[in-house]
């Protein structure tokens, strides 16, 4: 799938964003090494600081289905009005799962592709 795809699959998932507080609604799509594919959104909650990230719940779900290693993530957010670049937390969470490339959407003309390590340089790895 092209980046286009990919991040059009995640602005449709993030139409079940659960962002009541912040009105932010993302979606995340993570490609597995072996093709397949798991879709994330964010989920808020009262207690703000418990509120996950939709790349977070995308990785997990991954995780969750024995994926060790994450060939592409795709992120929109579909309010933001330019990009919506992922935090520093789902970056680290890239870091572990090895992703080779994410796709940011909302861009000028189209997703703006990067390598990890343009994302998050000199990354923290135990
Ligand atoms: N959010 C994401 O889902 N991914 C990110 O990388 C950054 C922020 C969500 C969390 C919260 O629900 C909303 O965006 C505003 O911070």
């Amino acid at each position: 799938m092209t980046g286009t795809e990919l991040v059009a699959e995640a602005s449709a998932a993030a139409e079940n964003a659960y962002a009541p507080y912040s009105g932010f609604r993302v979606g995340a799509v993570v490609v597995s090494q072996d093709g397949r594919r798991f879709v994330g959104v964010n989920v808020e909650n009262g207690a703000y600081g418990t509120t996950i990230c939709a790349e977070a719940v995308a990785i997990a779900a991954a995780a969750s289905a024995g994926v060790r290693k994450i060939d592409t993530l795709a992120a929109s957010c579909i309010d933001a009005e330019g990009p919506g670049y992922p935090c520093g937390n789902c970056r680290q969470m890239m870091v572990e799962f090895e992703v080779d490339r994410v796709f940011v959407g909302g861009g000028p003309d189209g997703p703006l592709e990067y390598a990890l390590d343009e994302l998050i340089p000199h990354a923290f790895r135990l």
